[in-house]
């Protein structure tokens, strides 16, 4: 049975407060507050990207599990913020930083849901006997596609890397996730131009993040019950049995609604989007690290992570820590 052996995380030193923003459009820590539950995110240095963030986060997770870089069979990089454009990959990046030299080494493109999508692809080649340790990290810088003159997302995101490294248990158990896809709203989160699609800008701001708020909202705060409710049933567990549920953390108000949904208090849930606001792809791994660092988590504990993003994708993962 696959089983989580030890966490690790990395956020920038550089630490920007809502009252910051407003001073690159008109908005206010009290709006921003109020709208999203995000008080300030981490800003990655000039020179640090993604995969430099991932290393750092990879290697506290090695560390901590004792575990030579060299036993690892596989690095998974979940992020929609690579270092290059297509190739080569973030994780290859990641596996040589780390000294990784007997793994293989694959991005994960599920934006938001990244890490719930990687964590399965883990689980799965450990069940089917294609590797025995596999090092899963969420990472992403994405103060470098927002546009920081539009307010209606420049305040969402920062930037941030979280580990999970997954080997094997005789006594643990690690569910089949429930992992979907609502391509027909691809359009309501994306990034215009740079891909094949359309490959060259359309005008100054055509390369950065777009959104409709309010369609993205409205979606995730069904899924998440849709996903929580899903992976639960599928694996013969209730939902009084799990000790915690760790969401995305895009915006506290989309899991209080959730939440209301599912009759269910707040405390239920893991958050800490205060201080590193949506970090796409690392926010359940960094939640998982910061958790196990308070010692938040004790072995047995039932865990269920659920996460929804840009496809539109979503999905749940459920394992015992
Ligand atoms: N500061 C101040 N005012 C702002 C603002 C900001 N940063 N952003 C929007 N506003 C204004 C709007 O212009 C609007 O003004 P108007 O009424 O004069 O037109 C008003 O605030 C309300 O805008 P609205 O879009 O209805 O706000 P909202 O309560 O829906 O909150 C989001 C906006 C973006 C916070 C919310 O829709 C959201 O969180 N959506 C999901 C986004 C997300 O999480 N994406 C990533 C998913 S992985």
């Amino acid at each position: 049975m696959p089983r989580v052996l030890s966490t690790g995380m990395y956020v920038p030193e550089r630490i920007m407060e809502n009252h910051e923003l407003s001073g690159l459009v008109d908005t206010s820590d009290e709006w921003i507050y109020s709208h999203t539950g995000i008080r300030r995110r981490r800003i990655a240095a000039d020179h640090q990207a993604t995969s430099d963030l991932a290393v750092l986060a990879g290697e506290q997770a090695l560390i901590r599990a004792g575990l030579p870089a060299e036993n690892l069979d596989l690095v998974l990089v979940a992020t929609s913020t690579p270092d290059y454009l297509g190739f080569p990959s973030t994780a290859s990046l990641v596996q040589h930083g780390l000294g990784a030299s007997k793994a293989g080494a694959f991005d994960i493109s599920a934006a938001c849901t990244g890490f719930v999508y990687a964590l399965e692809t883990a689980r799965a080649f450990i069940v089917a006997g294609t590797a025995r340790h596999v090092l899963v990290i969420g990472a992403e810088t994405f103060s470098r596609i927002v546009n920081w003159k539009d307010r209606n997302t420049c305040i969402l995101f920062g930037d941030g890397a979280g580990a999970v490294l997954l080997g094997h248990s005789d006594d643990a158990g690690f569910y089949p996730s429930y992992l979907r896809s609502e391509g027909e709203g691809g359009s309501s989160l994306l990034r215009p131009t740079g891909g094949t699609r359309v490959p060259k800008s359309t005008g100054p701001d055509s390369s950065f993040v777009a959104m409709d708020g309010r369609a993205v909202y409205a979606f995730a705060i069904r899924v998440i019950k849709d996903s929580i409710l899903e992976v639960l049933a599928r694996n013969g567990r209730r939902l009084d049995e799990v000790k915690w549920i760790v969401p995305h953390q895009a915006n506290v108000r989309i899991v209080d609604s959730a939440a209301k949904r599912l009759e269910l208090p707040l405390d239920r849930f893991y958050l800490n989007m205060e201080d590193y606001a949506n970090t796409s792809g690392a926010t359940i791994p960094l939640a998982l690290a910061e958790m196990d660092a308070k010692g938040l988590l004790s072995r047995g504990d039932l865990v269920l992570t659920v996460g929804f993003g840009a496809g539109l994708s979503y999905g749940a993962n459920l394992f015992t820590w």
